[in-house]
């Protein structure tokens, strides 16, 4: 039980501050929100009875912290039939990584194995020629006016990038992107019943997708991660049906992982770049600058702004107490602009000393695509500042109205 000694009023501005964060309104601009949210203290009592922490060191303590725990199919199952958590796209997630504890999820997450510097170098040359081309289809638009950066680059790039480094085939690209969109429902902070119905529609549609491509990689097995992954659990999993629901379930959170958020990433990237002329001439006279710019946009609209955790036995955050598996959702967003970690938070500046995040997450479950999230927007930076005439915003962008899962719909752009 979470116990709530703070006056009814922040709980009834709680409320109508998560109805407005929840529109696309809210979501073009949600740190005034975070801002109001912050002033209630580090840590609050959210309004639907779990805790919110906006203070970064809590949220960065918590990550790191053995005490707390994912929500894994044990509690998904404790919240009981009919709550979001055993609807049928939840009880799927709860089997692939993020929902794993240890040891399961040590297990899981060796098997996994991670990006190595061979490997980035493989796919960094994909990512370099995908760039080009869609740069190249970008200006060629731009020749009649404005173009989307959205559809043409940002939600481009990472299907490309992942799609081919699984060995799925381009035609299928369009289609597990849109399922993607659809699944992350899931996985929002309130998710609504039509949402959700979405999502468990589209998981079942990536589990057909998945499954079938686990069997022909076991009847042909390639280079591919996927047959690597077949070889792996083959020798840690006598029983062949569940070795290949493991490779199925490592497939698509790998998918899942890589793409909305990816394509966020670049998008907000491109729209910071581009907000104030600046900046634009900032990076050509010094191109060094452009990590630093990629990481002061993960710090500074980071594409996930939730992360949720359950208390692992019962304990004290801040000054509010939690109970065991009680729930609270880091709220890296609001957190990424904690004034008390960086100084004149709200400012854009890729020059910043420290531009410390949690995009990736934090301690066990530490990203493990970061450094090819990060290798794709370095290469799309550079490769914009070198290759491309100057652009400008054609008009605001618009963001779907959601929480978590941060996602712009739309950013037209012209040239300059
Ligand atoms: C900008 C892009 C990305 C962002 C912001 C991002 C963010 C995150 C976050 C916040 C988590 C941890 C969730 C938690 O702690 O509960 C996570 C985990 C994970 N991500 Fe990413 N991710 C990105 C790109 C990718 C890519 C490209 C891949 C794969 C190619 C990927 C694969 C994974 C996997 C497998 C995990 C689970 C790790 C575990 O639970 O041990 N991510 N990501």
């Amino acid at each position: 039980m979470v116990v709530d000694a703070r006056p009814s009023h922040d709980r009834r501005s709680a409320v109508s501050l998560f109805a407005r964060l929840r529109t696309a309104e809210g979501q073009a601009d949600p740190f005034p929100y975070y801002a109001r949210l912050r002033a209630m203290g580090p840590v609050t009592p959210a309004p639907w009875g779990n805790v919110l922490v906006t203070g970064f060191d809590l949220c960065d303590q918590i990550l790191r912290s053995r005490d707390w725990l994912e929500p894994d199919k044990r509690w998904r199952d404790q919240q009981g039939a009919g709550t979001r958590w055993n609807a049928p796209s939840s009880q799927e997630m709860s089997n692939t990584l993020p929902a794993l504890n240890p040891p399961e999820h040590t297990r899981i997450r060796r098997a996994a194995g991670t990006f190595g510097r061979k490997t980035l170098e493989r796919i960094g040359r994909t990512v370099g020629r995908t760039t080009d081309r869609l740069l190249l289809s970008l200006t060629e638009q731009l020749r009649d006016g404005a173009a989307d950066f959205v559809a043409t680059v940002s939600e481009e790039l990472p299907v490309a990038t992942i799609g081919d480094w699984l060995g799925v085939p381009a035609a299928d690209w369009p289609r597990l992107r849109e399922l993607t969109h659809e699944q992350v429902f899931t996985q929002e902070l309130l998710p609504t019943a039509s949402q959700l119905a979405r999502s468990d529609a589209a998981t079942a549609e990536l589990r057909a997708y998945f499954m079938d491509l686990v069997r022909r990689r076991r009847e042909q097995p390639g280079d591919d991660p996927v047959s690597l992954w077949i070889h792996t659990f083959d020798t840690l999993e006598p029983d062949r049906e569940r070795a290949d629901e493991s490779v199925y379930f490592l497939a698509l959170f790998v998918l899942l992982a890589a793409l909305e958020t990816t394509s966020t990433l670049l998008s907000t990237m491109a729209l910071r770049l581009l907000e104030q002329p600046l900046r634009w001439d900032l990076l050509a006279a010094d191109p060094t600058l452009v990590p630093a710019f990629v990481e002061e946009t993960l710090r500074h609209d980071p594409p996930t702004h939730v992360i949720s955790r359950v208390a692992a036995h019962d304990t004290v955050v801040g000054d509010v107490e939690v109970a065991k598996d009680d729930m609270v959702h880091l709220m890296v967003g609001a957190a990424h602009r904690d004034p008390a970690r960086h100084p004149d938070p709200d400012r854009f500046d890729p020059e910043r000393a420290r531009s410390d995040h949690l995009a990736f997450s934090n301690g066990i479950h530490y990203c493990l695509g970061a450094p090819l999230a990060r290798l794709e927007a370095q290469t799309l930076l550079h490769h914009m500042i070198s290759r491309l005439p100057r652009l400008t915003l054609a008009q605001r962008p618009t963001w779907e109205p959601r929480v978590a899962f941060r996602r712009l719909s739309n950013l037209d752009v012209a040239l300059a």
